[in-house]
């Protein structure tokens, strides 16, 4: 079954055409390597409304299995890309930004300060990544190899470990 997947670009300047998204293109390399298809891709404002609908257009319409957002989770008045995710969130997965806050840190103290946040809509997981190219390559590949594992589980496909004799590996 092809695990399917958004790349969602949150960017005032890149949504009015004045500066280039490279974190999309190169979240979406990775996402592809990874064996996933990338079945949607979208540029948006920096604005609650904006990124709320398209998050529940991924989930409920597209029925996508992973949404991986870049940009909007700074100190900026208009980062709100980790306040508009937990609206539609039904449950958190703050493992996910730990292990990319903590992955991070081991590269920037500056790691501290991308506010983003993770979880699950429907069967859909929804990860922010901040927004430079450096620092979302940095996030997303600090969490990706264990995204199908836990994508599988929230599918039915795998069961869960602890049901599956203990096997916390992989
Ligand atoms: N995380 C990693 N891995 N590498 C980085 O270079 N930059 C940080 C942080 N997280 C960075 C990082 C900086 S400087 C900021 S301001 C925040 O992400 C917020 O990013 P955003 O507002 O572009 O989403």
């Amino acid at each position: 079954m092809d695990r399917t997947a958004a790349v969602l670009t949150m960017s005032d300047l890149g949504y009015q055409g004045k500066r280039e998204d490279t974190s999309g293109p190169a979240l979406c390399a990775m996402l592809e390597q990874a064996g996933y298809q990338v079945v949607h891709r979208e540029i948006l404002p920096d604005d609650f409304e904006a990124i709320t609908a398209a998050l529940r257009h991924c989930a409920d319409e597209l029925g996508l299995w992973l949404v991986v957002t870049t940009g909007g989770t700074g100190f900026s008045p208009r980062d709100v890309t980790p306040e508009a995710t937990e609206a539609v969130l039904e449950r958190r997965t703050p493992g996910i930004p730990e292990a990319m806050r903590a992955e991070s840190m081991r590269i920037t103290p500056r790691g501290m300060l991308s506010r983003e946040a993770a979880g699950i809509r429907g069967q859909t997981l929804i990860v922010n990544c901040p927004g430079s190219e450096k620092a979302a390559r940095e996030c997303l590949g600090a969490v990706l190899p264990a995204l199908g594992h836990g994508l599988e589980i929230l599918r039915g496909i795998s069961k869960n470990c602890g049901q599956s004799g203990g096997e916390h590996h992989g």
